[in-house]
C-alpha cells in the first residue's frame, strides 16, 4: 500500500517540491493549496510524470475550510501517513520597511499566527488521530530559525513568534503520541531558500531546502521525535 502523505502551500515554493519529491519516492500525495484551478498546469505536469498527486483546496488560515479538508480526507482517502505543514506567510515588511517592532500591528501578529501557528494546530489535532489509528505518522512543521529562542533577535517579530509557537506544537503534540506506535513529530529549518518568500538573494536552492523537510517525513522507525532541525542535523529551540 502507498503511503499518503499531505503537504500544505504545495501550490509553489517548498511546499510544491516536497510534494512533487515524495511523490517520486512512491507516496500518493494531497497537495493542499488555497486555489487548486490556478496550479492545475503545474500538477498536471507531475501527473504527466506518473506521479501520484491529487490537489484538494485547504486555506489553513480559516478553521471551517480546515474541517471541511478534513473531511474530505476521511471520506475519500482515510488513511494520513504523513502531514507537512508547509503553508505559512512573512508579512512583517507590511507594517514598514524596516519590520521594527515598534510598528507592528496586532493585525499582523494575528494574521502571521492564524497561517503560521493555528492552522499546522488544527490540523495536527484533527489528522493526528488517524495516524494513531494506523499506528504510523510523521508529521513535519516547517519552521524557522527565524523563531529559535537561542538565536532571537531584533524585528520581524510577529514571523518569528509565530515560528516559536509552532515549535511549541510540535513539542506538545510529540508528547502526546509517546507510546502510541510509530509516529514522529518534528520542526524543520529548510534554511534561507530561493522562494518568493525568501527572495533571490536567499543562499540556499529549493532542492537544498527540501532535503531536510524529505528526511523528516520519511524517518525510519526510532527516529527522532519532539526536535528541531535543519538537514537533519539538530538545532537549539
Ligand atoms: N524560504 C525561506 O527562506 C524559508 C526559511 C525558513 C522557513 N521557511 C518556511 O517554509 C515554508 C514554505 O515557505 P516558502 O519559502 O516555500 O514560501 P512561498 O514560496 O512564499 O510559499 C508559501 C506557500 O504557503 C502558501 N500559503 C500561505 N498562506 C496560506 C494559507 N492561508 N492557506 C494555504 N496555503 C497558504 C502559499 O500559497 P498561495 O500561493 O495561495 O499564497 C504558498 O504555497 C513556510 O512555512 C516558511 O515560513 C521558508
Amino acid at each position: 500500500m502507498k503511503k499518503v502523505a499531505i503537504v500544505t502551500g504545495a501550490n509553489r515554493g517548498l511546499g510544491f517540491a516536497t510534494s512533487a519529491a515524495l511523490a517520486r519516492m512512491g507516496y500518493k500525495v494531497i497537495m493542499a493549496m488555497r486555489n487548486p484551478d490556478k496550479a492545475q498546469t503545474e500538477i498536471n505536469a507531475l501527473k504527466m510524470k506518473d506521479l501520484d498527486v491529487i490537489a484538494m483546496k485547504l486555506d489553513v488560515s480559516n478553521e471551517k475550510s480546515i474541517e471541511t479538508f478534513c473531511h474530505q480526507v476521511i471520506r475519500e482517502i482515510s488513511v494520513v501517513d504523513v502531514l507537512v505543514n508547509n503553508a505559512g506567510i512573512f508579512i512583517d515588511d507590511e507594517d514598514g520597511g524596516d519590520s521594527n517592532v515598534f510598528k507592528t500591528k496586532s493585525s499582523t501578529i494575528t494574521k502571521t499566527f492564524a497561517t503560521n501557528t493555528l492552522g499546522p494546530f488544527l490540523l495536527t489535532q484533527k489528522l493526528l488521530p488517524l495516524m494513531i489509528d494506523g499506528g504510523y505518522g510523521r508529521v513535519v512543521n516547517i519552521s524557522s530559525g527565524m523563531g529559535q529562542l537561542s538565536e532571537m533577535n531584533a524585528a520581524y517579530a510577529a514571523y518569528r513568534m509565530s515560528k516559536t509557537a509552532l515549535n511549541a506544537v510540535t513539542k506538545i503534540f510529540s508528547q502526546e503520541v509517546l507510546d502510541k506506535g510509530d509516529i514522529l513529530v518534528n520542526s524543520v529549518c529548510p534554511g534561507w531558500v530561493q522562494t518568493d518568500m525568501g527572495g533571490r538573494s536567499a543562499t540556499r536552492t529549493i532542492e537544498q531546502g527540501i532535503k531536510g523537510i524529505v528526511w523528516a517525513a520519511t524517518l525510519p522507525k526510532g527516529g527522532p521525535n519532539g526536535g528541531f532541525f535543519r538537514d537533519g542535523e539538530k538545532l537549539e529551540w
